[in-house]
């Protein structure tokens, strides 16, 4: 998939699809951003109003709780309205395209689209036809969950200001995860010094998929040593087949628990993007002990996506047809 789309002819970027191919300076540029939004909120603050007047609209194909959540309060909390578009109850379902579905509410002066799809391409799809808004992916299929990405990197950028010593494994469901693959690119991008990723054989990715990452078989070898343990949800939804064995199995190979967190290095930090189901990926002492920075993730959610949203939208962007609009205002 071209990743050119993200950017207009100034090379700014105009969308945000993947994490791949924006480059650590794009990157921690974000990161950056989001520190600075975060410490303006801070504490319940009126923090500035970059999106005031702008609309946002979020199309969700599939379910989700904190990415649509965090991306709705990071607009509001810029300044911006929020319009949850009803799928279930639209024109998607007589049988409308995506694209006139677009081009209708574009019509309405929609100024982005937070899109999240079953399968992948559709927010690509969508940013090739957007006649002037941007086009945000939450999450399409497999392929990218570029917010999960930064909010990631954000939380172990807390902890580690220099990436390049960092080992971090990534267990679970490599094979149908969009957050392992950003993951993986912004850590590359970030220059850490080794990804590993686990699972079961058959939720395992194929060797070329991820070619800068070791796949390692046991949990026990892969979490050795590793600053950042990184599980994921077994996605049954996204299963074909029944892919694995029973989940009591699962969790005694692939589970996170205190025992074998200790074979991590000391400090190691426990991350999760959600939902988790405790006992399965995860033991639950693991997923409230100390070194569990999971609501963490959640919280970095919202000033990440509003360093995005800032970048795309606020008024260092231009944006010709709206600042032509907010001129002719008396
Ligand atoms: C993930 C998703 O939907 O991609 N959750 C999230 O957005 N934080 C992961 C998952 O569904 O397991």
């Amino acid at each position: 998939m071209s990743t050119d789309l993200q950017f207009d002819a100034n090379g700014n970027l105009r969308h945000l699809i993947t994490l791949e191919g924006l480059g650590r300076e794009r990157i921690n540029a974000l990161l950056d951003r989001a520190v600075a939004l975060r410490t303006a909120f801070a504490d319940g603050a009126r923090g500035p109003q970059l999106l005031a007047g702008r609309t946002i609209i979020n199309l969700f194909f599939e379910t989700s709780t904190r990415t649509r959540s965090s991306f709705e309060l990071a607009a509001r909390r810029l300044g911006a309205s929020v319009l949850n578009f009803d799928i279930a109850s639209s024109s998607t379902n007589k049988g409308e395209s995506l694209e006139d579905t677009l081009a209708t509410l574009e019509a309405m002066q929609a100024d982005a689209f937070i899109v999240r799809h079953r399968e992948n391409g559709t927010p690509a799809r969508l940013a090739a036809c957007a006649r002037r808004a941007a086009i945000l992916n939450a999450g399409d299929g497999n392929h990218a969950h570029p917010t999960q990405g930064l909010l990631d990197a954000l939380t172990i950028r807390d902890h580690h200001a220099d990436f390049s010593p960092l080992k971090v494994v990534i267990c679970g469901d490599i094979r149908h995860s969009r957050v392992a693959r950003s993951d993986v690119h912004v850590l590359s991008a970030l220059g850490v010094r080794e990804i590993r990723l686990c699972g079961p054989t058959a939720l395992m990715p194929k060797a070329d998929d991820f070619p800068q990452c070791v796949l390692v078989d046991e949990f026990d070898a892969a979490i050795a040593g590793c600053d950042v343990v990184i599980m994921l949800r077994l996605q049954r939804e996204r299963m074909i087949e029944a892919l694995i064995g029973d989940e009591a199995e699962y969790f005694s190979r692939f589970g996170l628990t205190a025992q074998r967190l200790r074979q991590a290095g000391p400090d190691a930090l426990v991350m999760h993007p959600g939902p988790m189901n405790r006992g399965v990926e995860i033991a639950s002492d693991v997923a409230d002990g100390w070194q569990s920075v999971i609501l963490d993730q959640v919280a970095n959610g919202i000033p990440a996506r509003m360093a995005v949203l800032a970048s795309l939208l606020g008024p260092d962007r231009a944006m010709p047809q709206a600042s032509a609009a907010a001129a002719s205002i008396p």
